[in-house]
């Protein structure tokens, strides 16, 4: 049994929840940043790209003091980024040396149902799930976690996570920087809470409706590091891969980026800023210039949520949180101009289209439904075009993801989107009481019997319910219940 385990160690438990958070200024970035390996593959004699994957409990020092343990793939904590090319078939070989069952999931990845790996997937303490499929989706910042029913938060929490990058050698895009972790960088942000033990606070108590806030943020498992720059213009893949958290990104100095990639991939043409806004789950691609010997801090500033209400239960809406500081050298190599078209804009429906679905979200519940996994809540028919419309009206901060498929936003409370919304998305903020429409096509990958998930990624709302299964199906076949139902 895993020390971990043992009774007294590792994990703590509640902790009072803390007012509004700020540690504008007061960080010193004193570790570097920690840039994850892409990993190795090997060829297998089909052909197939084949990666190996281990989730065990590690221990990483996060700060001065007790290692603070961790889960981990193929190392203490997060895993490594995984890398493919459209046309390629992949197979990853995820192996479970957890204490307990887990899933991995390919989060923002057009596969088959069986593959997806939510929770109808489970991988035993022990077992070895080996999924492969064909990509065939635009270049794109993807990544993957675990997915098990209820657990999602504290497994993500724990640090199971990693980047999984897609290219299209056939559509690339000259003038972006993309030399992995030179000018090309994965940025997994995270926040944590721990105890003064360096333990992992897991829940907090009184409970504020969306799960554990941290004071503290995480880089790619370092906690507010440093990274030394040596090219005028760099890449920053950003992640949310926190639970609950809002980020909204900008610098110190107030400068402005490029924000060249949504989750999907690229926007029809670089938007220029100085903030980006990014729910648990989502992903911006961002490119920021550089002077040389000019320190830049990337700050997260209070998120706009669009609640009114708090009750004072929600500390989470004020918080200032320094995060990383980029270091350029004193000379910096030249990168080429920013192309100034991209990509080509999602088009799988006008503003107009009628609505297919409607989801109101409220609590734990979709339509007054918790998630069930014996229930099918709706088929939809391979290469039809839907437009859901999607609405929370409790007054707390959710957000909306729906697998297999890259969707486009047709409209927020009926204005058109912002234009970082306007490329491929596979989460999407939902305002409170403003209805957020998007279209969506699912395509050949169909199954009766093997549910996708859609679901809030506040992942405490997942755990407690706010999520519900669709299958894909041919024209005129009946969903039918899950095979790993179980009747009793
Ligand atoms: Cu990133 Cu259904 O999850
Ligand atoms: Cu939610």
């Amino acid at each position: 049994v895993p020390s971990v385990l043992a009774a007294g160690g590792g994990w703590a438990g509640w902790q009072w929840a803390s007012a509004d958070i700020s540690t504008a200024g007061e960080v010193s970035f004193t570790d570097r940043l920690y840039v994850p390996p892409l990993a190795r593959s090997t060829r297998d004699p089909d052909g197939r790209r084949v990666f190996d994957l281990r989730a065990a409990p590690g221990r990483r020092r996060l700060r001065p003091g007790r290692p603070t343990e961790t889960w981990g793939l193929n190392g203490p904590m997060l895993g490594p980024t995984l890398r493919a090319a459209r046309g390629e078939t992949v197979q990853v070989n995820v192996r479970n040396d957890l204490p307990e069952t887990t899933t991995i999931h390919w989060h923002g990845m057009h596969l088959p149902a069986r593959m997806d790996g939510g929770p109808h997937q489970p991988i035993a303490p022990g077992a070895t799930w080996s999924p492969y499929w064909t990509i065939d989706q635009p270049a794109a910042t993807l990544w993957y976690h675990p997915h098990p029913h209820g657990q999602t938060a504290r497994h993500v929490y724990r640090g199971l996570a990693g980047m999984f990058i897609v290219d299209d050698p056939d559509a690339s895009v000259a003038g972006l920087p993309s030399r992995y972790g030179v000018d090309d960088i994965p940025l997994i942000v995270q926040d944590v809470l721990l105890d003064d033990d360096n333990r992992l606070v897991e829940r907090r108590r009184p409970m504020n409706g969306v799960g554990v806030l941290g004071d503290q943020v995480l880089v790619n498992g370092v906690l507010h590091p440093y990274h030394e720059v040596t090219t005028e213009r760099v890449r920053l893949r950003l992640l949310n891969g926190s639970g609950a958290r809002v980020y909204r990104f900008g610098f110190t100095d107030g400068r402005s980026f490029a924000v060249v990639g949504s989750d999907g991939g690229l926007l029809p043409a670089p938007y220029e800023t100085d903030r980006i806004q990014l729910s648990p789950g989502e992903r911006a691609e961002i490119v920021v210039t550089f002077r040389p010997g000019r320190r830049a801090v990337l700050r997260s500033h209070p998120p706009d949520l669009g609640v009114d209400v708090w009750n004072g239960r929600f500390s989470g809406g004020d918080d200032t949180l320094d995060v990383m500081e980029f270091r350029p050298a004193a000379r910096l190599a030249p990168s080429p101009a920013l192309p100034s078209r991209l990509a080509a804009a999602p088009a799988l429906a006008a503003a107009s289209a009628p609505v297919t679905r409607r989801f109101e979200l409220s609590g734990f519940s979709v339509n007054g439904r918790r998630m069930d996994m014996n229930r099918i809540d709706f088929g939809v028919v391979r290469n039809t075009t839907e437009v859901w419309e999607i609405t929370a009206i409790d007054s707390k901060p959710h957000n909306f993801h729906v697998h297999d498929v890259q969707f486009q936003v047709l409209s927020v409370d009926g204005a058109p989107p912002p234009p970082e919304l306007r490329g491929w998305k596979d989460t999407v903020y939902i305002p409170d009481r403003r209805p957020v429409r998007i279209a969506l096509r699912f395509g050949e990958h169909t199954d009766p019997r093997t549910p996708y998930m859609f679901h809030c990624h506040v992942l405490y709302h997942e755990d407690q319910g706010l999520m519900g299964q669709f299958v894909v199906t041919e024209p005129g076949q009946v969903p039918q219940a899950p095979p790993s139902a179980h009747h009793h």
